[in-house]
C-alpha cells in the first residue's frame, strides 16, 4: 500500500484536505504544521530531501502530479516548491525556469481540473524597488532573473487557473535545519565571531517574515476562501518591521547579549551577485481589509530560532533567567 492510500484509509482523517508542495523546505514545513495543528488532512511533497512521512514527487513529471491530485483530491495546494537562491537562478536559469515556471503553470492547470484552491507562494523581487509600497496592481519590474521566474511563474499560474491565488512574501526566516537555509539566520555565523570584523549591507531596506506568520496567512486565507469564492488573485504579506542585514545582525546581538562591535555597515549599494531592489516593501492592506495575517516581532522571533546555534551557551544564564 502506498503512503497516499495509507493516509487516505485512515478513517480517522478529517475531511479538509490540503497538499503541500516544498514541505522539506523552509516554508513549507511551517505551513504543513500549520494545516496539521488545525486538523487538515495534510500531505506534504518532497523532492531530495528523505522525509518518510513525505510523498516523494518530481513536480517536472506532470504524470505524477496528475496523478497524485487524482488520487488525493485536494481542496487546498499551498505550492512551495521553488528555486528560490537568486544566485543560483543566475547561473542555472533554464532550469529555474522549468520548477519556477513551467512546473507551476502545470500544477494550477491540474489543481483547476480537480477544483482545488491553489496558492502559489512568490517574492517582493518581482518589484524594481523605486517606488516603495508597492499594492498588488502595482507593475512588477523585476531586477534579476529570480524575480523574473517568479513573476513569470505566476502568470503562468494565474492564466491557468483563473481562480487559484498569488501570495507575494519578502525575505524569510524561521526553524532552521542549518544556519544557510535563511538569508537572515546565515548571519549568525558571523555575529558570534566577534574577534572578526565582520561587513553587513546597510543599503537594501528589508522587512524579515517568520515563516510562521506566512503559514497562518496561507491558512486563513485557505479557509476563507472555503466560504467566500470571491477570494483570488494577488495578496501581499509582510513583517512591518523595515531593517537592513546590519540592522539584523545588531538586533541578533542584541538578542544574546552578544559582543557587536565587530560588526560593521556597508551603505554602498552592493557590486557582487544578482541585482536586489533597494526597497520592495509591500503594502499588505488587501488581507488586513479580510482581517487576515499574524506577525512575530523580529526580536522574539530570531531568539527562538538561532536558539539551538548559540555556541557559547555561557550566554543561557543571561538570555533566558
Ligand atoms: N526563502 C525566502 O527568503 C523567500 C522569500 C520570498 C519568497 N520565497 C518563496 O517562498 C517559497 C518557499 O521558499 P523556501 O525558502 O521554503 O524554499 P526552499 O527552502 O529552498 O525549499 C524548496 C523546496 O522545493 C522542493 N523542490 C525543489 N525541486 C523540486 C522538484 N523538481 N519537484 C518538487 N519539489 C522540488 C525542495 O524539495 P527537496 O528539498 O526535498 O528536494 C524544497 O522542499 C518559494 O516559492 C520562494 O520563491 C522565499
Amino acid at each position: 500500500m502506498g503512503l497516499l492510500t495509507a493516509l487516505q484509509d485512515d478513517a480517522s482523517i478529517p475531511e479538509k484536505r490540503v497538499l503541500v508542495t516544498g514541505a522539506t523546505g523552509l516554508l513549507g514545513r511551517a505551513v504543513f504544521k500549520e494545516f496539521k495543528l488545525y486538523d487538515w488532512n495534510a500531505v506534504g511533497c518532497r523532492y531530495n530531501r528523505a522525509r518518510p512521512d513525505f510523498v516523494r514527487v518530481n513536480l517536472l513529471d506532470f504524470a505524477a502530479v496528475r496523478k497524485l491530485l487524482q488520487d488525493f483530491k485536494p481542496h487546498v495546494i499551498i505550492h512551495c516548491a521553488a528555486e528560490r537562491r537568486p544566485d543560483v537562478v543566475e547561473n542555472e536559469f533554464e532550469a529555474a525556469t522549468q520548477l519556477n515556471v513551467a512546473a507551476s503553470g502545470n500544477l494550477a492547470k491540474e489543481a483547476g481540473m480537480v477544483g482545488a484552491f491553489l496558492i502559489y507562494i512568490s517574492t517582493d523581487y518581482v518589484f524594481d524597488g523605486r517606488k516603495p509600497p508597492y499594492r498588488e496592481d502595482d507593475s512588477p519590474n523585476p531586477l534579476n532573473l529570480y524575480g523574473k521566474t517568479k513573476l513569470d511563474g505566476e502568470r503562468a499560474v494565474l492564466q491557468n487557473n483563473q481562480t487559484a491565488t498569488v501570495l507575494r512574501v519578502p525575505v524569510l526566516y524561521g526553524d532552521v535545519e542549518k544556519l544557510e537555509e535563511s538569508a537572515v539566520t546565515i548571519m549568525f555565523e558571523k555575529v558570534q565571531f566577534s574577534n572578526k570584523s565582520a561587513n553587513f549591507d546597510h543599503w537594501q531596506q528589508r522587512f524579515p517574515t517568520h515563516v510562521m506568520d506566512v503559514a497562518a496567512v496561507c491558512r486563513q486565507l485557505a479557509e476563507r476562501r472555503m466560504q467566500d469564492p470571491s477570494i483570488k488573485g494577488i495578496f501581499h504579506w509582510s513583517g512591518n518591521e523595515q531593517m537592513t542585514k546590519f540592522e539584523m545582525a545588531c538586533a541578533m546581538a542584541d538578542a544574546f547579549n552578544l559582543p557587536s562591535s565587530h560588526l560593521r555597515s556597508i551603505t554602498d549599494s552592493p557590486v557582487m551577485g544578482a541585482p536586489r531592489p533597494q526597497n520592495a516593501q509591500l503594502d499588505c492592506s488587501r488581507l488586513e481589509k479580510l482581517g487576515i495575517g499574524q506577525r512575530t516581532p523580529f526580536l522574539i522571533g530570531i531568539k527562538q530560532c538561532l536558539w539551538p546555534f548559540l555556541i557559547d551557551k555561557r550566554w543561557r544564564q543571561t538570555v533566558f533567567h
